[in-house]
């Protein structure tokens, strides 16, 4: 090809000459006008040239060049310098632009996984209302009418009614006694109030899990053999339990129940008091009083039930230092909870 052929291709070359991002345009820069760019090689051949030639060939070669600083000009006007060029939109080691997602709360995700257990051993779930009148909170609970509990200190009343705040889910066992017939195998989560003054430890609003079995020859050994398997498979296969005689006024014997710690392993640290033992429910057989109240012969069945605390099984899970943190509602503490924690 003679100098004046390719002179006239470039040309043609420069006309339709196109870029969409900044780093085309300069790629076009670059192959026909930088230092070993097209045009620039052919001022380089021209010196080579004889001196007729030179005249012809010299102006169109600097018609060439300026053609092309001129459409380098146009298309450097018409390029997009904004936005990400095609390197960066292909760099597979930038940090993705992730969605932040929800997650559920730590005392969503407990309480979930208690139901799951008891629903693998036949309990059904079972709700009451949080404003409830004082016979199924109280009066069919064997609470005797004095008893502090009513007191002001300790319950919301709600004024004007014989309501109040439901102060426990045990209310919810006198309703499925009074509405079903036995054999009855159910669990009762949700939320309870007590007048409390708020601090690291107490709360006025908490969460707890009642369960209640009734039938013909349900013993006190069901009931531990119950729990034993609820604290395994909550805690993992190394926890026991052991039991203390207690009191409450709907059930006959009563008694405390406490977990070897799981933080220390039993040896003795600060979550146990140096026990070994710490304390996750309370429990006993129903009391013959408490059937009769709700309508069941307890003649003919018994039963057992218990409570426990949502907050105080997930502080021993998740090692919540301070009950409050539960309800600030803060995502830097909501977002470390996973219902993942379980493996057993
Ligand atoms: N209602 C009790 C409380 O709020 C917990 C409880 C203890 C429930 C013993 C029971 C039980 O069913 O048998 O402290």
């Amino acid at each position: 090809m003679s100098l004046l052929e390719r002179v006239a291709a470039l040309e043609a070359e420069v006309k339709q000459a196109t870029a969409k991002t900044a780093e085309e345009v300069e790629r076009f820069r670059v192959a026909m006008l930088g230092r070993n760019g097209a045009v620039t090689e052919l001022f380089d051949a021209f010196k080579q040239v004889s001196a007729d030639e030179k005249r012809a060939l010299g102006q169109r070669l600097n018609q060439l060049k300026q053609a092309a600083q001129e459409r380098l000009d146009e298309l450097k006007a018409g390029s997009t310098t904004i936005g990400p060029t095609s390197s960066t939109t292909l760099d597979l080691s930038a940090p993705s632009a992730t969605e932040a997602t929800g997650s559920h709360h730590p005392i969503s995700i407990v309480r979930q996984r208690i139901v799951d257990i008891f629903g693998h051993i036949g309990y059904t779930v079972s709700q009451g209302p949080e404003v409830e009148d004082d016979h199924h909170n109280f009066g069919a609970l064997n609470f005797p009418p004095d008893h502090p509990a009513r007191d002001m200190q300790d319950t919301f009343f709600v004024e004007g009614d014989d309501l109040a705040l439901r102060t426990h889910t045990s209310s919810v066992q006198v309703r499925v006694m009074e509405n079903s017939s036995p054999p009855i195998r159910t669990i009762s989560p949700g939320r309870v109030y007590r007048n409390e003054a708020i601090s690291a430890r107490a709360h006025c609003m908490f969460h707890q899990v009642e369960g209640l079995y009734v039938d013909k020859g349900v013993s006190f050994a069901d009931l531990k053999g119950t729990l034993d398997h609820f604290t395994k498979s909550l805690f993992g296969p190394d926890v026991s339990i052991r039991m203390r005689p207690s009191y409450f006024p709907f059930t006959e014997p009563s008694a405390e129940v406490d977990m070897s710690c799981t933080i220390c392993n039993g040896s003795g640290c600060n979550i146990c008091k140096q026990s070994g033992w710490v304390e996750i429910m309370g429990c006993g057989m129903v009391d013959p009083t408490v059937l009769t109240n709700c309508g069941i012969d307890p003649e003919v069945y018994s039963g057992f039930a218990f409570g426990m605390g949502v907050e105080r099984i997930a502080q021993l899970i998740y090692r919540v230092p301070d009950l409050r943190m539960y309800w600030e509602n803060d995502v830097r503490f909501l977002d470390q909870f996973t219902a993942a924690t379980f493996r057993h």
